[in-house]
């Protein structure tokens, strides 16, 4: 039985992630920070089959511990400081663990695997390194040009993931992935915040939802759709990396639009106020990816469509508050 071990266990891609490889017949342990975390009880609810090891991307000693005792086959690290917006308030600890929890997890593999060391590295890269983007759509050839201290970071650890795979001979993938939602997402972000309030304005619960920029442009896929490429990555006969995306990109403000008119609403600029505490210092205006290479090398395409992905949220969102009124 293969083993897969995951960093960032309890975010939505770990969940996908593990009930993926878990399918596919691994053993899949994650990696779970802190003393007594809350969320180990949901994910020991949600994905009972996971086993749960100690460590952080903050500590090298503890990764080193985490390796020695999984005896991973595969690695995945989905572990991050994740909210662009919080980065610019935590700066150093995004670059801490964002950025160098990669440089860490790296060293822990390459001090632990040997020689012809047999692990396979994906690191999760992010479509925020393009940032003020050079050309559109992007590919895995676009210049980076980070515009927060999470894309500064993520560009740092895709470049670190490289330089291992270039120096150590390690089996290092480095997935660029566009945004992917889906009903698991933080509430943090903005299509899960949107689709929460659809759910709370449709039950009378809530009138309003105040939001950032609106024109803003995003490349939105299924988490459950990227989860697969990850591993196909990984299943590779050499590591290299791979944009993963839809191809088409859409405004914040129509992902807004067609959530409301999910939950029959259609007047829906009546129930949202802009406000300025929501505007980031720099924005990132435009990402659309080209994912031809995954297509082709990995037999990788997106399954569910831009107006699929919204409908099944705010569904889903609709019964989750639902529910707690019972
Ligand atoms: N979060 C949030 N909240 N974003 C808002 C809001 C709001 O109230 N109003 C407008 N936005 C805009 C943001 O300014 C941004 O342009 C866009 O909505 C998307 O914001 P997020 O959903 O927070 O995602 P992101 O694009 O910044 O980052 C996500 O995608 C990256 C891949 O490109 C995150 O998942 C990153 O971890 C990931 O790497």
């Amino acid at each position: 039985m293969p083993t897969a071990l995951i960093t960032g266990i309890t975010g939505q891609d770990g969940q996908y992630l593990a009930e993926h490889l878990h399918g596919e017949g691994y053993r899949v342990v994650g990696l779970m920070t802190g003393q007594h975390n809350p969320r180990s009880e949901t994910v020991a609810a949600d994905l009972p089959y996971v086993e749960l090891v100690p460590g952080d991307l903050a500590d090298l000693a503890s990764l080193i511990a985490a390796l020695e005792y999984t005896q991973p086959d595969e690695v995945y690290n989905l572990g991050a400081i994740s909210f662009v917006a919080l980065s610019f308030k935590q700066p150093e600890l995004t670059a801490n663990i964002t950025g160098l929890g990669v440089l860490r997890l790296l060293e822990a593999i390459r001090l632990v695997g040997g020689v012809d060391n047999p692990i396979r590295f994906y690191q999760a890269s992010s479509s925020e390194m393009f940032g003020k983007v050079r050309e559109t759509p992007q590919n895995e050839l676009t210049p980076l040009h980070p515009r927060s201290p999470y894309g500064s970071a993520k560009v740092f650890g895709h470049h670190t993931t490289v330089n291992y795979r270039e120096s150590y001979g390690l089996f290092a993938c480095s997935g660029i992935l566009f945004n992917h939602e889906s009903p698991r997402r933080g509430l943090e972000f903005v299509t899960r915040k949107v689709t929460n309030a659809v759910a709370r304005i449709k039950l009378g619960l809530q009138d309003e939802v105040a939001l950032g920029n609106l024109d803003a442009k995003r490349d939105w896929g299924f988490a459950g759709d990227y989860v697969r490429a990850m591993h196909l990555m990984l299943r590779q006969p050499e590591p290299d990396d791979y944009v993963i995306a839809t191809g088409t990109t859409h405004a914040v403000r129509d992902f807004v639009q067609l959530a409301f008119a999910a939950a029959g609403i259609d007047d829906w600029e009546r129930y949202v106020r802009i406000d300025p505490r929501f505007f980031r210092p720099a924005e990132v205006d435009l990402l659309v990816g080209d994912a031809s290479k995954a297509e082709r090398v990995l037999g990788w395409t997106p399954q569910m469509s831009f107006e699929e992905l919204v409908t099944s949220m705010v569904t889903s969102d609709i019964e989750i508050e639902r529910r707690k009124l019972k």
